[in-house]
């Protein structure tokens, strides 16, 4: 099927590029001229493991091409929004100038070719009701439906989650209306994955849009409520991954975003909620999320433990060498927004600390992102002469760390876990000061 993808950052790059691997004839849209340039050439504007590979699948076999120019896109029968929502500078609400921008634009292109069937895929995480204000002015245009499809990928895994999703959810304007084309024509587009059995949720518009963020939210309030945990062990001297494991066991609770730590950050989570809160309160029914303020609250209050813990192993920061090991987000990605690594970096740097950030991919990102901050490319550079080293993104390399071997490196021996990854017993009998979050 001949396929655009409006907005190629993250979401909508892997999902161009899986399209086109799916035998889908595929150009992908962005204002930004650079990324689709680099697009173009092949080369992948982030650190996503399988994503170039597909991405020059496609642009060799001429099924995936990108563009800045609305008018490449007129003939596509399915148009995919994959736009950015980030929160807004003036509060917490999602900002959806972008969405709005390329809604209007397209359906400037689409008026021109009136009467052919042409379906609009949402898949921005937005607010809810905006499917609806969307499809008011869409639907307008004849022939033309619009759907909203919440994507799931998680960073690192983000082409098998696109390729091998665990569900497809369709939003439709009206799920009993069996005249609706939408739902088959999506169907054409997902053939090869619905093929292998995956489960296909159809619902209404505002349900579809309720389901990611509601997804996002409950992620965050595991992660959160490990953490809040994590804070009562440090007082009661339980160990908070023993809990953990065990609280885990139970299928009803599931083992998974149950590692207590630093907490979560990224470009999803905290904007989500965030957003969440706001559309409810905007909605008046803010009170059935105010908890997710707490989730938040609890959230940034770990990284205050790691600056207070520094401070309580180092007494004044003024002057002292430390190491911070991670700056991303999380581990295999490059993503350093909202990371909690840099944020405890750069408050680190504001006390005055002489603090050297490593990592594998993020040191370019963490660079335009916080001025003057001091990279190391090379671990065991970075950790030469380190008063303390924080683990603060659990890349493998890290978790792998000999700590006979990095005492040698450094000038003293204190270390701070933010990832609950290392084994403080193996740490502590080599020599090392260790604290770790939530544990003894
Ligand atoms: C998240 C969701 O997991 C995806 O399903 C969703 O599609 C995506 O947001 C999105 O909305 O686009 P992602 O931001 O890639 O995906 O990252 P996660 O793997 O969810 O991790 C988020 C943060 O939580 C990371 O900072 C991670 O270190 C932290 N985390 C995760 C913990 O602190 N503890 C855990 O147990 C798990």
């Amino acid at each position: 099927m001949k396929i655009s993808v409006i907005g190629v950052g993250y979401l909508g790059a892997v999902h161009a590029a899986s399209m086109a691997d799916l035998g889908h004839d595929v150009v992908g849209l962005d204002v930004d001229e650079q990324r689709i340039e680099r697009l173009n050439q092949g080369e992948a504007p982030f650190h996503e493991p399988g994503f170039e590979e597909i991405l020059r699948r496609g642009l060799q076999a001429q099924t995936l091409r990108f563009t800045s120019d609305y008018r490449d896109v007129a003939d596509a029968d399915v148009h995919f929004l994959g736009l950015g929502t980030p929160q807004r500078a003036d509060g917490l609400g999602a900002d959806l100038t972008y969405v709005r921008a390329a809604v209007d634009a397209l359906i400037e292109v689409l008026s021109a070719r009136a009467g052919a069937p042409t379906l609009v895929v949402g898949k921005s995480t937005v607010p809810v009701g905006t499917a609806r204000l969307l499809a008011a002015d869409l639907e307008q245009l004849d022939g033309v439906h619009l759907m909203w499809n919440p994507e799931f990928l998680r960073e690192g895994f983000a082409v098998q989650d696109t390729l091998e999703p665990d569900r497809i959810v369709y939003g439709v304007s009206d799920p009993h209306d069996e005249q609706d084309p939408s739902a088959g024509i999506l169907d054409e587009v997902y053939a090869p994955i619905l093929e292998r059995g995956t489960p296909r949720l159809v619902m209404g518009l505002e349900a579809a849009e309720l389901v990611k963020v509601s997804a996002n939210a409950f992620l965050a309030t595991k992660i959160s409520f490990i953490n809040a945990i994590a804070e009562l062990c440090e007082t009661a001297g339980a160990d908070v991954t023993d809990v953990a494991r065990a609280i885990g066991m139970d299928d009803r609770i599931g083992k998974k975003f149950l590692r207590a730590g630093v907490g979560f950050g990224g470009g999803c989570l905290p904007k989500d909620i965030r957003a969440f809160i706001a559309s409810a309160e905007e909605m008046g029914t803010g009170h059935s999320l105010a908890f997710l303020r707490e989730v938040d609250a609890i959230n940034q209050r770990r990284r205050d433990r790691v600056v207070e813990l520094a401070q309580d192993m180092l007494g004044d920061l003024a002057g002292r060498r430390i190491t911070v090991l991670g700056a991303s987000f999380k581990p295999d990605s490059d993503d350093v927004r909202d990371s909690p690594a840099l944020e405890i970096a750069s408050r680190l740097m504001a006390a005055g600390a002489d603090v050297r950030v490593t990592d594998p991919q993020a040191l370019a990102n963490a660079q335009r992102r916080i001025p003057g901050l001091v990279t190391v490319d090379d671990l065991e550079d970075a950790l030469t002469g380190a008063e303390l080293v924080l683990l603060l993104t659990e890349w493998r390399e890290y978790r792998d760390l000999d700590p006979e071997h990095v005492r040698s490196l450094v000038a003293q021996p204190r270390i701070i876990d933010g990832r609950g990854v290392l084994d403080p017993a193996d740490w502590r009998a080599a020599g090392w000061e260790v604290a770790a979050l939530g544990r003894p």
